[in-house]
């Protein structure tokens, strides 16, 4: 008999977080199957932003384990985290407002060690390096209908194309590594009316697919949760409340009492 490899491409367990007294994540334990979106839900302070921030290395846990594709991430930095496989946006737009679009997207592809040091040199490994950050911004761009928007500056665009403009960026940044790659998104259609959060749903399930990443979603709107996602984890009080598929977690009791049922008359839990 072979050794199982990992059965997910992320194993969260045990993890948990108190700032001061507040237990803002509490002995969470879930998995990301490879592939797919997994939404991640919940009241307003459910602890969803800090498991996003935990998992990135942003935040040390205080307890708990987390795996991506088997390897230990528990302890890993940040810029550690991201060359594993894993990117992410943030819960308020942080777009580089005097770059044009092209640049946001690249940036961060360039931030890496070696490239960064060479840069001053120019080296012609830092020309390679600059030139697959190039191309492979603009396939996500394109990829995502951005592309008119390359040589524009950042600031210029509408809000809802600034929050596309974040995705590509932790596409194209989850693009550039080897191997695993996990995308997470923290409230990317916050702001959005309607309709520019259905075609952000259809936005975002069309570069999952194209670009075979997989995907967190967190999200108050509820109808793209339920439309794009194959699996759902809902956190109360940092704890995990369910998990399960859409259709599970629509019709589960515990979750409409704590969560679903509050939607009708605080939309976006604000
Ligand atoms: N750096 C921090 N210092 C102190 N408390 C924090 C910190 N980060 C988060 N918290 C607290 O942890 C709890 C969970 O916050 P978190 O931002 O993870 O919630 P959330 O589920 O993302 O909420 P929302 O839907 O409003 O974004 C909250 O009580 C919050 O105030
Ligand atoms: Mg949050």
């Amino acid at each position: 008999m072979t050794a199982p490899g990992p059965t997910s491409l992320l194993e969260v367990r045990g993890l948990s977080r108190s700032f001061g007294g507040i237990r803002a994540v509490e002995a969470l334990s879930f998995d990301v199957a490879r592939g797919g979106i997994m939404g991640l839900i919940g009241p307003n302070g459910a602890g969803k932003t800090t498991v996003f921030n935990l998992i990135t290395g942003v935040y040390r846990p205080t307890a708990g384990t987390i795996f991506l594709n088997g390897i230990d991430l528990t302890k890993k930095r940040p810029h550690e985290v991201v060359r594993a496989g894993i990117a992410r946006t943030f819960q308020n737009i942080r777009l580089f407002n005097r770059m044009t679009c092209l640049e946001n997207v690249m940036t961060p592809l360039l931030a890496r060690g070696d490239a960064a040091l060479g840069a001053f040199f120019r080296t012609p490994f830092v020309r390679g390096e600059e030139r697959k950050a190039r191309e492979t911004a603009l396939a996500v761009m394109e990829d995502m209908g951005l592309a008119d928007t390359a040589y524009r500056l950042a600031s210029t665009l509408p809000y809802g194309l600034q929050r596309k403009l974040e995705i590509a960026r932790a596409l194209a940044c989850g693009l550039l590594v080897q191997g695993p790659r996990l995308v997470l998104l923290d409230e990317p259609a916050a702001g959005m009316n309607e309709a520019e959060t259905r075609e952000l749903g259809e936005v975002i399930l069309k570069t999952q697919k194209d670009f075979d990443v997989t995907m967190m979603l967190i999200e108050h709107h509820i109808n793209l949760v339920m439309n794009v996602c194959t699996r759902i984890v809902v956190m109360e009080r940092g704890t995990l409340l369910a998990e399960g598929s859409p259709h599970a977690i629509r019709s589960d009791e515990r979750v409409i009492a704590a969560y679903l049922g509050r939607k009708g008359k605080n939309e976006h839990g604000r």
